[in-house]
């Protein structure tokens, strides 16, 4: 955490995700075999350069956090650098700051651990530079990458780390998390709210945590109906009606049931799209026809991210599902 982040933070009230954010390894939910292969960095005390890759939420910084308190104890923050390739103004800066975090270490330690978060925001000529003083430093530091795609990651980078998958977090995981905390603040969540949350977060423990800690504002009981609406999140049953309305050629209903989402609940088309990329399984459908829906998603995604209107895309995917047989 960098100084202005804990003084921003200081002062305000805490939120859960840094209050339950897992402080040593075996805290980390889920991924059991990468947590058994870092505790064995750890304990060895012989650490290689690291690479994480996997989608928001899923414990990357997190463990590099755990790491660094497993190895300097009391002394982390002193020899733990979180940067950011993103905010650097390039690569000059992140050399500058490695180099004179390098010099020393604080305790007598052997090695300093620098974490470089979104590593996959650097151009590939950033990441030779970066390829460069990682090994001019390796003696004195450790690095762990952290990226959402590791193939956007330069080979002789990837060739030279330890990768990591962080894959995203299972149901079971986020379960357990969730009544955790509800219990830990003594809060109530009915079963239907912890499906709801876990819907909600589709892999993405940051995702479920917020949702928890934002629907218990009301002070009332955590149930589906709390979770779905302060998240703006559709209900998959709602997904599924609107597309099987389209599906069975009633393009009006289906483009109803969208404007409801989109105008009523407020929900952003980019998550509308999402939510069905998700449901399409869960459809009343054959794979024959799953298959096309994911074509026309995948289409309507692309060009989203290209910066067309969101409401547009969507009707048009609802119409070319009505026009099928
Ligand atoms: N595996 C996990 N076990 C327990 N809590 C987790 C786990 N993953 C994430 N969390 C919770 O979610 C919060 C955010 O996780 P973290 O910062 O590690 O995500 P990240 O993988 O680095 O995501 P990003 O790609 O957005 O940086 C943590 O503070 C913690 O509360
Ligand atoms: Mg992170």
């Amino acid at each position: 955490m960098s100084e202005d982040q804990s003084q921003s933070r200081a002062g305000r009230e805490e939120v859960w995700i840094e209050k339950y954010r897992p402080q040593t390894l075996s805290e980390v939910a889920g991924h059991e075999d990468i947590i058994e292969r870092l505790q064995s960095y750890v304990d060895r005390n012989d650490l290689s350069h690291m690479l994480f890759s996997g989608p928001a939420g899923t414990g990357k910084t997190t463990s590099a956090m755990a790491i660094a308190r497993e190895l300097y104890g009391e002394d982390w923050q002193d020899n733990f650098l979180e940067l950011n390739a993103s905010d650097q103004r390039g690569i000059d800066v992140i050399r500058d700051r490695v180099k004179s975090f390098a010099r020393t270490s604080f305790g007598g330690y052997e090695y300093r651990v620098i974490f470089l978060d979104e590593a996959d925001a650097l151009t590939s000529e950033a990441q030779s530079a970066l390829r460069r003083t990682m090994e001019q430093f390796s003696n004195n530091v450790r690095f762990i990458l952290s990226c959402n795609y590791s193939s956007q990651i330069i080979d002789p980078i990837q060739s030279r780390c330890a990768v990591f998958r962080f894959s995203p977090l299972g149901d079971a995981a986020i379960e357990e998390q969730i009544h955790r905390i509800a219990e830990a603040e003594g809060i109530e969540v009915t079963d239907d709210g912890v499906e709801a949350l876990v819907y909600v977060a589709g892999g993405d423990m940051r995702k479920a945590i917020n949702g928890l800690q934002a629907a218990s504002v009301t002070g009332k009981v955590v149930d589906e109906d709390a979770v779905f609406e302060i998240t703006s999140t559709a209900r998959p049953e709602e997904i599924t009606a609107m597309v099987e309305q389209a599906l069975d050629g009633d393009f009006t209903a289906a483009r109803s049931e969208l404007d409801r989402l989109l105008t009523d609940q407020g929900i952003a088309g980019g998550d509308v799209l999402d939510q069905i990329h998700r449901s399409v399984w869960e459809f009343d459908i054959g794979d024959e026809a799953a298959v096309r829906i994911l074509d026309r998603v995948g289409e309507a995604d692309y060009r989203i991210t290209e910066g067309a209107n969101e409401r547009i895309q969507l009707e048009a995917l609802l119409a070319s599902l009505a026009l099928e047989e």
